[in-house]
């Protein structure tokens, strides 16, 4: 990878073995975007890709000699109220009322490596030769301001990581009311726009449709990513598939409010923008102050979304998330919340730990219900003191018990909630988010406590942290069941209320990094209500998350398919659970269940002693199956083969970086009379490698990639010969070893 600057023409090239990124400094003294895209040549000059033409009625900056219509010239950071009309990335609140910023460059600086955000996720690099930093400074002298646009080229990957950084260095208290991750004008509009949208029990299925002018984007103002719309988008050229052709991806690493869009101004420009939701944001910064915005990563591919995925998967496991468990294969656990919900005690809590040891589980994990009085949604949330009611012996005791039975323990908690039927709020009502004099809504019976007040995270911290030192806990489950309203902090001033949604997630990131560096060996799993908070910014501190509420294994493949555009299989909490499912009431197969739940960290929510002796049994092999396989499901290059919306039929799979195994996990939903005999082409395998299907016979690489394997089932009329079973909501799994 290399970083080249041209000081003649001011221009400046990031370059690795797959994409190339240049801007240069353009006559008025802005950054000027020229390209992103597939590697190119370097150049002296590539000042021929500037508009310079006067287009009626457009305005130009300063005079005709150094004057540019900032309309017509696509920018690296724009700002609105001079002569681009477009949506700007960058807005500031001055003491005279302007909003007008005229950031001139300034400078720049190289860095090997990737220094970090302060207080905030992003990737990072292990040595300095990983990666190299431009860092390009901006000068606003009217307002006294300083602009740092970073730009992070990896050498692995199509992959820029960008962020912004403003400085007031002038007299003059200033607010940032939009201070956007980054801003990227491309010269076409070309492209269909692929977000990730849903609901509880249907996170991120993806939607497309054709980029078309005027703006289009998705947000969260609910102070949490949501399950509603994940902060990730997708340009991908309108011929571009799964398997080739050029998709750009752009992920922002951050779980509170955000905007992303794309705005196609009419001569078909497309300015893309991601950051933090402008709605509600006011930051003051006074002198001496700065400002980071949070980091998006933009990823080029040429192969296609499979190809930019992988990109994702590759840095988010390896460069993003941390600690011991990053790039470890993750333990198979149980959870108690499906099986129980709230009525349990120690006694029932151990029956189901030791059925679960039996059938090889390795870590039990005690849900919601543990603490105070919590014995509903109704009270509780807050007082993070064992109940002794229900667990007489704590959850030292409990912890030691399971331990003891040879299983790991892990916990529930909530730790930015609180119920008013609480201890915490009759001791603290003014520790929860809410507008003096107006009524407050509740979500689930309960409130926001106020994360960016430090006195309630230290609090919180300091009862959670108790608990982890004197049990013996391996993993947490750290769950978010509403979002926010009311959004006003009593600890601060009026004009810093339009600080408080950002403030929160800090006080979130603080938490958890307080918590990951004390107890470094503790496994963390994000939730919010299921996949409600399912972003790049937890990645960091948790390595998995809990991918939905909804356990279907239908439903599961829709989601986990959609999750897996951005987010790789080693972060998809992933269980199988009861039938009939509680969440759609269908019934499927154990197998099936199982096959959805591999692509994924895996574990069971359910109470395995209500399964029969026979159903058990296939629990211990299934148990065994991920034990065995669970390096190269979790951690091999993952492809999306067969789409599961609105089809009967879904596929993908997963394969082992030296290509001498994979596994295909292929899943129909109902069965059909009479239907096609069908074949399914595999992807990523080594075209001259014989491999072993298991069960199925030998086969060249090259014939399951272009031929296919044949996947019909005894729906195609074949019933009686060796062909798989028919039937609804069946699934099969094609193993495939090089045979030697
Ligand atoms: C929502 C989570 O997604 C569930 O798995 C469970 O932990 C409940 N909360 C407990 O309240």
């Amino acid at each position: 990878m290399d970083i080249f600057v041209h000081e003649t023409t001011k221009t400046f090239h990031l370059q690795n073995d797959l994409i190339s990124y240049v801007m240069t400094v353009l006559p008025n003294g802005h950054l000027g975007q020229l390209y992103f895209g597939k590697r190119i040549h370097d150049k002296e000059d590539f000042g021929y890709l500037l508009e310079r033409c006067i287009r009626s009625h457009s305005a130009l900056t300063e005079d005709n000699e150094t004057g540019v219509s900032l309309e017509h010239v696509k920018l690296e950071y724009a700002v609105y109220g001079s002569s681009d009309f477009r949506d700007s990335a960058l807005e500031i609140v001055q003491e005279n009322g302007s909003r007008l910023t005229d950031f001139k460059y300034a400078g720049y600086e190289l860095l090997a490596g990737k220094p970090k955000l302060p207080g905030l996720p992003a990737t990072y690099t292990e040595s300095d030769d990983e990666a190299s930093t431009l860092i390009i400074t901006l000068r606003d002298e009217v307002a006294g301001l300083s602009l740092q646009l970073l730009y992070t080229i990896f050498a692995q990957g199509g992959v820029i990581a960008r962020s912004a950084k403003i400085s007031n260095t002038g007299k003059q208290t200033v607010y940032l009311t939009r201070a956007m991750s980054f801003c990227l004008d491309l010269p076409d509009a070309d492209y269909d726009w692929i977000q990730l949208s849903g609901s509880w029990g249907r996170e991120r299925y993806p939607q497309q449709h054709r980029l078309h002018q005027g703006i289009q984007a998705v947000e969260s103002m609910r102070g949490h990513s949501s399950h509603q719309h994940n902060p990730f988008i997708i340009l991908k050229r309108p011929s571009a598939d799964e398997f080739q052709g050029e998709a750009l991806g752009f992920s922002l690493v951050y779980s509170g409010n955000f905007l992303a869009e794309a705005q196609v101004n009419t001569y078909d420009v497309t300015r893309v923008l991601l950051g933090i939701h402008p709605n509600w944001f006011r930051w003051k910064l006074t002198c001496g102050q700065e400002f980071q915005t949070p980091e998006v990563v933009m990823v080029y591919s040429g192969d296609g979304l499979n190809g930019m995925s992988q990109t994702f998967h590759r840095l988010y496991q390896r460069r993003l998330a941390r600690g011991i468990w990053k790039e470890q294969p993750r333990p198979i656990l149980i959870n108690n919340w499906e099986a129980t919900y709230f009525d349990f005690n120690e006694e029932k809590i151990l029956n189901i730990a030791k059925k679960a040891k039996e059938c090889g589980v390795e870590l039990f994990v005690l849900d919601d219900g543990w603490f105070g009085a919590r014995r509903s949604d109704h009270a509780g949330l807050g007082d993070w003191v064992a109940c002794k009611e229900l667990l007489p012996n704590g959850i030292k005791g409990l912890s030691e018990k399971v331990t003891e039975a040879g299983m790991k323990f892990g916990l529930w908690f909530e730790p930015e909630m609180v119920n008013p039927d609480s201890d915490l709020f009759r001791t603290h009502p003014d520790w929860a988010l809410s507008i003096p004099e107006r009524s407050s809504s509740l979500g689930r019976h309960q409130m926001v406590l106020d994360f960016s007040r430090k006195e309630v995270v230290d609090f919180i911290h300091d009862m959670i942290a108790e608990i982890l030192r004197e049990s013996k806990i391996s993993y947490i489950k750290w769950d978010m069941n509403r979002s926010i309203t009311e959004c006003y902090s009593k600890a601060l001033p009026a004009d810093q209320q339009g600080e408080v949604f950002h403030r929160y997630i800090l006080g979130v990131y603080d938490l958890y990094e307080r918590l990951i560096q004390e107890f470094p060996k503790i496994l963390f799993e994000s939730c919010a209500g299921g996949g409600g908070r399912f972003d790049a910014g937890l990645l960091y501190y948790a390595p998995q998350a809990w991918t939905s509420d909804d356990t279907d294994a239908v439903e599961r493949v829709k989601i986990q398919y959609g999750t897996s555009y951005a987010y790789p299989v080693s972060s998809m909490g992933s269980h199988v659970s009861a039938v009939p499912n509680h969440q759609v009431n269908r019934v499927t197969p154990l197998k099936t269940r199982a096959d959805v739940a591999y692509f994924g960290t895996y574990g069971y929510e359910l109470d395995l002693n209500r399964l029969t002796a026979e159903e058990q049994e296939e629990v211990k092999q299934y148990t065994q199956f991920m034990k065995d396989h669970r390096a190269l499901l979790q951690f091999g290059t993952f492809y999306r083969l067969q789409s599961p919306y609105g089809k009967n039929e879904a596929a993908w799979m997963t394969v082992s970086e030296d290509r001498t195994e994979a596994i295909v996990g292929h899943y129909k939903t109902l069965s059909t009379p009479n239907a096609d005999f069908s074949r399914l082409k595999l992807q990523g395998l080594d075209p001259e490698k014989l491999y072993e299907v298991e069960g199925y016979g030998s086969f060249y690489g090259d014939e399951l990639m272009n031929l296919g394997i044949v996947t019909s089932d005894a729906d195609s009329g074949k019933i009686g010969m060796e062909v798989r079973p028919a039937g609804d909501f069946l699934s099969a799994l094609y193993i495939l070893k090089e045979k030697k």
